[in-house]
């Protein structure tokens, strides 16, 4: 039987992208008579009609490429029903594309605001399939998304290497783990790296606890102290406010960011020199590891075997050892939070970790 498939990545970028491309396309050539045809930069190019018919060879070498061959961009899910300055009905838009593309289907490959669009695109009667796709774990129905791995893994380094030169001299490192909303990468990373406090988003903290953290530290001859601290972490004030409000309080602030204004209330309070370390987009960069590799390809073959079936307007994940595939209505516009009772912070405070509450 014959398939027309499109493929688009969209959102941030992340190691894993082209690895599930190349499931999506090598178990469709096996599995059904396929025709790839890749859409640049994600919704951008399904709206402004940016696409190419894909030649088998082009999915070859690239399971362990960084990125995406395709290009990504972000195409915030709250404009897609505005009309802007250029008039362009971009839903319209999509559809009209897909139907001149002679798709028989669409695989996105995204975050949360790809599946808002892709189920949004599934309302609109395209058969489509949503991809877990994201650094930041926080998609629902599934129990991991692929790329977070390989940036827990990243950002473990980097902890693991500022905790040498913490201890040369002194210091307290603040590092600054990506997650504007979610915690997933600071708690994993913070735990296997080491780290002795972690501030997620999910766990508003109070600067008094993270001093008497650093502090207790300090009296028990410890000379540095390492933070992980996400980059949506906030206090318990902040976390009183409405997100715009919060964001109107940080702009007038004179620290870059709650990383920043955490080292300089160390420094204020507790006199211990500090540092802040950003490594910002290297957790998105370069090639997924193995089991990122491992994890994307069976969610490009499971996709395969859905067109198979004539199986859409699903959102491929994995649960336990299963992948598995939810209706893209009960994923859309979900967030998976880190709950503050799981497992694992439970475990990091029983190593004496403090959340700063
Ligand atoms: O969603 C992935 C992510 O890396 C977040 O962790 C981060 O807050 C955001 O993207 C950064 O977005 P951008 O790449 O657009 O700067």
């Amino acid at each position: 039987m014959k398939r027309r498939i499109g493929i688009l990545t969209s959102g941030g970028d992340c190691p894993g992208l082209n690895a599930a491309i190349r499931g999506v396309a090598r178990a469709a050539y096996a599995m059904c008579d396929a025709e790839i045809i890749g859409i640049q930069d994600g919704y951008r190019g399904l709206i402004q009609g940016e696409w190419r018919e894909m030649a088998r060879k082009e999915f070859s070498g690239i399971l362990t490429l960084g990125g995406t061959i395709l290009g990504a961009s972000r195409q915030p899910f709250r404009d897609m029903r505005v009309i802007g300055e250029d008039n362009v009905d971009k839903v319209k838009a999509m559809v009209k594309n897909y139907e001149k593309m002679r798709l028989d289907c669409l695989v996105t490959l995204g975050g949360n605001g790809t599946h808002k669009t892709a189920n949004l695109l599934s309302q609109e009667g395209l058969n489509v399939i949503g991809l877990p796709k994201t650094i930041d774990n926080d998609i629902w129905r599934t129990d991991v998304t692929f790329g977070f791995h390989t940036a827990v893994d990243i950002a473990t380094e980097v902890i693991d290497r500022i905790h040498t030169t913490a201890a040369s001299h002194g210091r307290t490192m603040v590092i600054e783990i990506m997650g504007n909303k979610v915690g997933w990468l600071t708690l994993y990373a913070g735990l296997a790296g080491g780290a002795d406090v972690l501030l997620l988003p999910e766990i508003p903290y109070r600067i008094e606890k993270v001093l008497e953290a650093v502090d207790r530290r300090v009296s028990a001859g410890k000379a540095f102290s390492i933070l992980a601290v996400a980059e949506g972490a906030m206090d318990e004030n902040e976390a009183d406010m409405k997100k715009k409000r919060r964001q109107e309080a940080r702009a007038s602030m004179p620290w870059q960011s709650v990383s920043h204004r955490i080292a300089a209330q160390i420094e204020e309070h507790i006199g211990v020199e500090s540092r802040v370390v950003v490594p910002g987009h290297i957790q998105r960069g370069g090639s997924p590891s193995a089991y990122d590799r491992v994890l994307s390809t069976r969610f490009g073959v499971h996709a395969a075997e859905l067109i198979r079936g004539n199986v859409y307007g699903v959102a491929v994940g994995l649960r336990g050892e299963e992948v598995i595939n939810s209706p893209l209505d009960e994923v859309a516009g979900k967030t998976k939070f880190v709950p503050a009772d799981h497992q694992i912070v439970k475990a990091a405070r029983q190593m004496g970790i403090g959340f700063g509450d």
